[in-house]
């Protein structure tokens, strides 16, 4: 499906594309919800369908749907148990319906930068959490990286108790639920796609998010600024189906896993520079950021690590103990 694929890919430019897919060929369907060409699991999901159209030609075919066009993350994991969807990469705090193991990586202040995430997803509490899901159909491929959350409102926020009493989207995550709770928050789960139309409405008042999802779905043009809290990590996991991995030919499932391994080795040692970027673009754009100093980032940091307590018994103290040695 090469020459298709390429036309189709030009054709559909930044919006994401669909390779037509040849007879014979297995067909791999990667939703996600980002956009394809700002934002660091964009970047890898196309390069990682390109190069599958091209080296796989023959063997298999990747389609990726952008921008929630297929599913929400809310849907994703469970058209993939029914096979309509092959790949994604939601958030791990999108698996709190799978596992509470991934609780700690929504813990505040629990990892000082994306570093320290990678090293920790490496060690072998790390590693095994790829397998953590294989009971209930799903298995981990591989961690994505995204990058630091900050906090926009409505409102200049400062210091914590410049959020209470305002209404925040969340991902559902009851760790992150949590964690506004402890400033005065209330948390508002919610799709991804919607979070925009709800800034804007005034359903709620901010959000918390990555540089790369600040720029990349504008929360910034209808917020009064984002404060740089540093506060959380934002990363992912590329998950399939345990059904259709195991049903793959050897070499299909050999090949794709390599270049899978490939393209996360090297875009993930590139999201601090597209991270920078979005944060940039969203300075010439005319958004307002607000830098903390040492004094205010610890007044976020007292208000929050006590929801630390709350999960100690999901995450395990040794999991904790073993990511803030990591962090000194
Ligand atoms: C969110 O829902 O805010 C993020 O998980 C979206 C994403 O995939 O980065």
């Amino acid at each position: 499906a090469l020459a298709v694929s390429t036309v189709a890919l030009m054709a559909a430019g930044a919006t994401g594309a669909m390779a037509a897919c040849d007879d014979g060929e297995i067909v791999i369907k990667f939703s996600h919800v980002t956009n394809s060409d700002k934002h660091p699991k964009g970047i890898a999901a196309t390069l990682l369908m390109n190069r599958v159209n091209e080296e796989m030609n023959g063997k298999a075919c990747m389609e990726v749907f952008p921008n929630s066009t297929l599913y929400n993350d809310d849907q994703v994991l469970e058209a993939m148990l029914q096979g309509d969807v092959q790949l994604a990469a939601p958030s791990l705090s999108k698996f709190e319906q799978f596992t509470k193991k991934f609780r700690i990586f929504d813990l505040p202040f629990m990892f000082k930068n994306i570093a320290a995430v990678d090293e920790f997803q490496n060690s072998e509490t790390g590693q095994a959490m790829k397998e953590s899901m294989v009971k209930r159909g799903l298995l981990g491929l591989q961690f994505w990286h995204n990058g630091m959350k900050q906090m926009s409102a409505n409102k200049p926020l400062v210091l914590p108790t410049d959020a209470a009493g305002l209404k925040f989207r969340v991902q559902p995550s009851e760790v992150i639920k949590a964690q506004m709770e402890a400033i005065g928050v209330s948390p508002q789960p919610m799709a991804f796609s919607e979070v925009y139309g709800a800034l804007q409405t005034g359903v709620v008042d901010g959000q918390e998010n990555t540089w790369s999802n600040i720029y990349g779905q504008k929360f910034f043009e209808v917020q009064d600024g984002t404060t740089e809290t540093n506060h959380g990590i934002i990363d992912y996991m590329v998950v399939t189906s345990t059904d259709w991995w195991d049903s793959l030919p050897d070499d299909v499932r050999t090949q794709l896993a390599t270049i899978l391994e490939e393209v996360t080795t090297s875009r993930n040692a590139a999201v601090g520079q597209v991270d920078a970027e979005a944060r940039q673009a969203i300075l010439d754009a005319g958004g307002v950021i607000r830098e903390l100093n040492a004094d205010q980032r610890q007044a976020w940091v007292d208000a929050m690590l006590p929801v630390w307590k709350q999960f100690e018994g999901d995450v395990g103290q040794d999991n904790i103990d073993a990511a803030q040695a990591i962090n000194a």
